[in-house]
């Protein structure tokens, strides 16, 4: 097997930036009360004068690539956009080297959306425009990004039928023995702890693609959406290391979920996460799950 160079990789997700807007009403019009409690909620919960520090850990890393799986925003107003980009600008240097996708919160808005917004800020940071997409990571590393996300005023996705259809070919065109990478804002799957919480804001219709998924063999599948972190192996879709960090500035009310994000390590089969966890008081960094020979079996098959 070639893939024996080590790819380091943060991945961060649920950053939620908020700001008021400046024109709430011609913004938010109906969904104004719901937006301002939606505010008021984040403000209590999401410690956004933390996030200079996250971007210092991260770029201390020097990690080969970064991938922020959505939700930069809260409301996706221009303010919030433009914020976004400024605090995390110490991480979005190198476009090579740094992946941006969508939530759905980025999509808050029709306008947001009409105006493509999350697209004029972040662009840079994807290889295309249009989803599906693959990326090189390295010679023997692929991600494919995907985004279900859809305005409206449910926090539910849909993956569109031709998004599958081409992530299919793309799939199929991705060397069998390269180690593959899925980055998509909602999970497919959630540990059961968590299923019920992703039940009232999942991806309908997931049938088709955990179908799609299951045939691609071995595979990490980078999320968030669920503000809670998790490293696990769907038992229906055991080829699957679903990976998601939390929310990179969110209070933990237990002190059982606190923010940080992932450092996953590939190097040859072998995948190891560290996570780091902002505690209240310091920096804290650990083993968080190691998967060895993962993808010692990767040439499963992705057609
Ligand atoms: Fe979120
Ligand atoms: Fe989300």
């Amino acid at each position: 097997m070639g893939n024996t160079r080590i790819v380091r990789i943060v991945h961060l997700s649920d950053i939620h930036l908020w700001r008021f807007p400046r024109n709430p009403l011609a913004l938010l019009g109906k969904r104004l009360v719901g937006a301002t409690e939606l505010l008021l909620g984040r403000a209590r919960r999401f410690e956004l004068d933390r996030l200079p520090a996250v971007v210092e850990r991260v770029r201390a890393l020097q990690a080969d690539h970064v991938v922020i799986t959505g939700d930069l925003t809260t409301l996706a107003t221009p303010e919030e956009f433009h914020l976004a980009r400024r605090v995390l600008g110490g991480i979005l240097g190198d476009p090579a080297r740094t992946t941006v996708l969508p939530g759905n919160h980025d999509r808050y808005t029709r306008m947001a959306t009409r105006l493509r917004l999350f697209e004029r800020t972040f662009s840079a940071f994807a290889p295309a425009v249009e989803y599906p997409w693959v990326r090189a990571l390295g010679s023997d590393t692929y991600l494919m990004g995907l985004d279900p996300t859809r305005p409206g005023l449910t926090a539910q996705g849909v993956l569109p039928a031709a998004q599958l259809a081409r992530a299919r070919v793309l799939a199929a065109a991705i060397p069998p023995s390269a180690r593959l990478i899925v980055a998509c804002h909602y999970p497919v799957l959630a540990p059961e702890e968590h299923a019920r919480e992703l039940a009232s804001k999942a991806l309908r219709r997931a049938g088709g693609v955990i179908e799609w998924l299951r045939g691609l063999g071995r595979h990490l599948y980078l999320c968030g959406h669920v503000h809670t972190t998790w490293a696990f192996r769907p038992r229906s879709l055991e080829d699957q290391l679903s990976l998601n960090p939390g929310a990179a500035v969110m209070k933990s009310r237990t002190g059982r979920n606190p923010p940080g994000f992932f450092e996953i390590t590939l190097q040859g089969p072998d995948v190891v996460i560290a996570r780091h966890a902002w505690t209240g008081h310091d920096w804290k960094q650990w083993i968080y799950r190691e998967e060895r020979g993962f993808f010692a079996g990767a040439a499963a098959g992705k057609d």
